[in-house]
């Protein structure tokens, strides 16, 4: 690519496992934006140094990822509502005046690849099991769908409640214990936001919660079928998707804020994940 490709990065620690380059390299091309993506691996003291310099270099944006978002939260001169209430950034990108202005990408992601996987949200009743960041960055963008219910549950309850509170404003959100959950509550939809898959676990919520018109959604990706989607598929669900989509969804939405072009996620998502096999 010629000198004058305008340069973008995503900075993380570990970073080698990065699909957004390759993400952003099939953006960039099927778009035909003159760009570069690249990964960088920031040492765990060096976030503020390695931002400061790349865009001090002429950086126009870049992604950010763990564990680096609270980070590039305070090194953001401007934060979008989404950024604020999420309390994290995954997007930077350097603005006209000399500002930095701070995103999060992330629950938007979610939602254009439930509405992709034709899984209505509006009217609906959505249970978010987990409370950690991963759940806070998507709570603001699933209100805005209009749910008829958002409730928070979690394995240490009171962060499901810190949520509920934060959000409260902003739409029907709620927290519930995990051993409160129980056949007699219908939800649509359940998003498994929690790490358990990773290990192989189950995030505790009981199988009576599982009927056949119920679409599961597990954040986790990378595993022939999710841990979570394969229990969920054994008890009839009706659908399974895991958070492969939502990982090309929030880059797209990153390359958007930047290029001010909405890639297609549709074809990027199947080389990716044919990449992956
Ligand atoms: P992230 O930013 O990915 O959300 P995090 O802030 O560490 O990471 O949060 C991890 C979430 O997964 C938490 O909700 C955690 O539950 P606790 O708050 O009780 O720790 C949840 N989690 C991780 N492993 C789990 C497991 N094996 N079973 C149930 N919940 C799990």
């Amino acid at each position: 690519m010629s000198q004058d490709a305008d340069k973008y990065v995503v900075f993380g620690n570990p970073i080698a496992q990065s699909k957004s380059p390759f993400i952003h390299t099939l953006f960039a091309r099927q778009t035909a934006q003159k760009m570069t993506y690249e990964a960088q691996l920031v040492p765990l003291d060096g976030f503020e140094a390695a931002a400061s310099q790349f865009f001090a270099a002429g950086g126009r944006g870049c992604n950010i990822t763990v564990p680096f978002k609270e980070q590039a939260f305070t090194f953001a001169t401007q934060l979008t509502e989404r950024a604020r209430l999420a309390g994290a950034v995954n997007t930077l990108k350097k603005l006209d005046d000399g500002g930095i202005l701070g995103d999060n990408t992330d629950g938007e992601g979610l939602v254009q690849d439930l509405l992709r996987n034709q899984v209505e949200l509006k009217g609906k009743h959505i249970l978010l099991v987990g409370a950690g960041g991963a759940a806070r960055g998507v709570i603001l963008p699933l209100l805005a769908q209009k749910p008829a219910s958002l409730t928070v549950t979690n394995r240490t309850l009171s962060k499901a409640e810190a949520l509920a509170a934060l959000f409260a404003s902003h739409g029907k959100v709620s927290a519930i214990a995990l051993d409160a959950l129980s056949a007699d509550q219908h939800f649509d939809l359940i998003i498994n936001s929690t790490s358990a898959s990773l290990s192989q676990s189950l995030p505790g919520i009981p199988a009576s919660l599982i009927h056949p018109d119920l679409v599961c959604y597990d954040m986790v990706y990378g595993q022939e079928e999710t841990t979570f989607n394969q229990w969920a598929a054994e008890l009839g669900a009706l659908k399974v998707i895991d958070g492969l989509g939502m990982l090309v969804g929030q880059a797209a939405e990153s390359f958007l804020l930047w290029r001010g072009i909405r890639p297609g996620t549709e074809q990027v998502l199947r080389e990716l994940r044919r990449a992956l096999q």
